[in-house]
Order: structure tokens, then C-alpha cells, then sequence
């Protein structure tokens, strides 16, 4: 009995150096997998928090919208009729995450992601180019009703004149 207990001592403390250690290995394992530079300082919450700038606000969602809503048009123009499906729902996609992080701009966006998006769908699969140009130009109407609710008018979405992707058919 007397023989055991240093050995036990031994054990119980061999045992605490490694719950210690890796205690502290946790947190330097998690600084290993920080993107170079390490621009993600301080803690859990300011880390989540400049992660969340990253994103921008919906300036950043726009803008995409703004290239989608011109790739649609060049897709009708070339009657790539698959293109402008995939460039649509993308194009809601982009809209609807942008809500999730700005929801106080959700109330204008409503007409447009149930009335507009469904029925510029709808044109599309029909594979006609007059029906097509029709809902475009209903589209383009409601971003810019979307623009004038949310009090940017000067936000004037017009008829594309200029293609910006490779993608053709
Ligand atoms: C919520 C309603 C809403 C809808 C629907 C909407 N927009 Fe916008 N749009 C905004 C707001 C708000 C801004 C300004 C965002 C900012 O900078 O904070 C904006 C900005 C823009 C910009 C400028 C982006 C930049 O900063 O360079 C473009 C381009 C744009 N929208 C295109 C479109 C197009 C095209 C559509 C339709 C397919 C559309 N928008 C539909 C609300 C909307």
C-alpha cells in the first residue's frame, strides 16, 4: 500500500499535465486554423462580428442582383433559355439572403419576390422571346419600385446595352 501511493501520486499528477495541456491546446489549435494575417482579433463575439462586416450590407447583395438581372437579359437574347432560369434563381437567392441580414428592407422586397420573381419564371419556361421581354420589362419596373419605396429613386435600373460575361450561346 505504501509502495503504491507515489506511484499513484505519480499517475494523478501525469494525468493533470495532460488535462492541462490540452487545455491550453484547444485555443492555440483554433488560432492554427485563423486565415493568414490573423485578422480575425479578439474574442468569440468581436471575431463574429467582423466576420458579419465582411458580408456588407445590401449594397453588396445589389450588386450581384444588378449582374444577374443583365446576364437574364443577354440569356433571353440568345433564347438560352436554361441560363435564364439558373441566372433568375440565382438572382432571387442573392435578393433573399441579403434579407436575412438587412430585414428592415423585407417589406418592400415583398411584391417582388412573390409576384415578380414567380411570374418571370413562369415566362421563361413558355421559351418565347416576345413573352420573355414582356415580363422583363416588368421586372426592371419593379426594381426600380423597389428603389423608390426603399427612398432611392436615383437607383434607375434601365434595359442592359452592354454584356459583361463570356457566357454565350
Ligand atoms: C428591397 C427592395 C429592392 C429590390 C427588389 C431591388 N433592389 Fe436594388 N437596391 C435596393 C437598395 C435598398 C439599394 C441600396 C443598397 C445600399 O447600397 O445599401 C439597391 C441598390 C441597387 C444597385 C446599386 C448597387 C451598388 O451599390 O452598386 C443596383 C445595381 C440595383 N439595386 C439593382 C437592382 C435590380 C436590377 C433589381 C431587380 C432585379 C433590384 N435592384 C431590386 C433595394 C432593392
Amino acid at each position: 500500500m505504501k509502495n503504491n501511493s507515489p506511484s499513484l501520486y505519480r499517475t494523478g499528477f501525469f494525468v493533470l499535465i495532460c488535462v492541462g495541456l490540452l487545455a491550453c491546446q484547444s485555443p492555440s489549435e483554433s488560432t492554427d486554423v485563423l486565415p493568414d494575417g490573423k485578422w480575425l482579433e479578439g474574442s468569440d463575439q468581436e471575431k463574429i462580428h467582423s466576420v458579419e462586416k465582411q458580408f456588407r450590407g445590401f449594397g453588396n447583395t445589389m450588386w450581384e442582383t444588378g449582374y444577374r438581372y443583365q446576364e437574364l437579359y443577354w440569356a433571353g437574347m440568345d433564347k438560352n433559355w436554361e441560363y435564364a432560369e439558373h441566372q433568375l434563381e440565382e438572382l432571387a437567392e442573392a435578393v433573399e439572403y441579403g434579407l436575412v441580414r438587412r430585414p428592415k428592407r423585407a417589406e418592400s422586397a415583398q411584391y417582388f419576390l412573390n409576384q415578380t420573381i414567380p411570374q418571370m419564371e413562369e415566362a421563361i419556361e413558355q421559351k418565347d422571346s416576345l413573352v420573355f421581354f414582356e415580363e422583363f420589362k416588368l421586372l426592371t419596373e419593379s426594381c426600380n419600385s423597389c428603389h423608390a419605396m426603399e427612398e432611392m429613386p436615383f437607383l434607375k435600373v434601365q434595359t442592359p446595352t452592354q454584356r459583361q460575361s463570356p457566357i454565350r450561346w
